[in-house]
């Protein structure tokens, strides 16, 4: 079912901070700050040649993101994202096995224009996990 790791999500609490991080001290290249009002998040890419950085930062009233970072202040791993060929079908044998996806289970149009959801962390040893179709 899974492909590739698309990326890796950090939630951090200044977003245009931690892109100067990124890009100053570890000289990554950095996308311009995106607003995703729908998923509650601002967001950057960190590129790399193997995959990318999903840098979060909360967006908007009930975001996703604050409950996380009031745990954890100073950011952290929010998620990891795996690409899968057919996303309905991977929902499908997901739930069929056990799998709890969250809000109303259908996809919604990620941070790349593409169809993704998300799987609950208790499901899978308390890692948010993202699928993406690609
Ligand atoms: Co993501």
């Amino acid at each position: 079912m899974l492909g590739r790791v698309n990326h890796i999500a950090l939630a951090v609490p200044d977003l245009e901070s931690a892109a100067v991080r990124y890009r100053e001290t570890l000289g990554a290249t950095v996308t311009e700050p995106d607003t995703l009002p729908e998923h509650g998040v601002r967001v950057v890419f960190v590129e790399l040649e193997n995959t990318k950085v999903e840098l979060l930062a909360p967006y908007g009233e009930g975001s996703p993101i604050a409950a996380f970072l009031e745990k954890n202040p100073s950011g952290g791993m929010h998620h990891i994202c795996y690409e899968v060929a057919d996303i309905l079908h991977a929902r499908d044998a997901l739930v069929a096995g056990g799998a709890r996806v969250l809000g109303d289970g259908n996809p919604k149009i990620g941070a790349h224009g593409k169809p993704v959801l998300f799987l609950h962390p208790k499901d899978f040893f308390g890692t948010l996990i993202e699928l993406e179709q690609v």
